[in-house]
């Protein structure tokens, strides 16, 4: 089926702002996380039946630094320090994908950053 898209400004956001002053957005804007380890942002995801599913993390991260990120399921890490690499500019969003198993209905997809540079800005989640 094709994935639904959840918007990072829609999403549940700790330390962290909703902007707009980067072109190539979807939706409304994007996520800009403080530059510290522990911000977060948290999707709420409804999967039609339990299983596999390819999370698609649209980003950019426009310095010269990767911004790892955990990315946990349920409260369970599926991705330890996750790379996201630079995008070769905060205009410039790329998707990262992974897959991860989810539940039935509500599933909550959260990404946290993992070292002091912050997360990279957040477009949205495909799953
Ligand atoms: C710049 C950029 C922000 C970004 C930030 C960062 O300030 O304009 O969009 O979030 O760098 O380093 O995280």
């Amino acid at each position: 089926a094709a994935p639904t898209r959840y918007e990072a400004e829609n999403a549940t956001i700790a330390q962290g702002a909703v902007e707009s002053n980067h072109a190539g957005f979807s939706g409304t804007g994007f996520v800009n996380g403080e530059n510290i380890a522990g911000p977060y942002v948290e999707w709420t995801v409804n999967a039609p039946s339990a299983g596999t599913a390819t999370l698609a993390f649209r980003y950019a991260n426009g310095t010269t630094a990767n911004r790892p990120s955990d990315i946990s399921v349920n409260g369970t890490l599926v991705a330890d320090d996750r790379a996201f690499e630079p995008t070769g500019g905060w205009p410039t969003w790329v998707t990262s994908t992974l897959t991860a198993p989810l539940v039935a209905g509500e599933n909550k997809i959260r990404a946290t950053a993992s070292a002091v540079g912050g997360n990279p800005n957040w477009d949205y989640l495909d799953v």
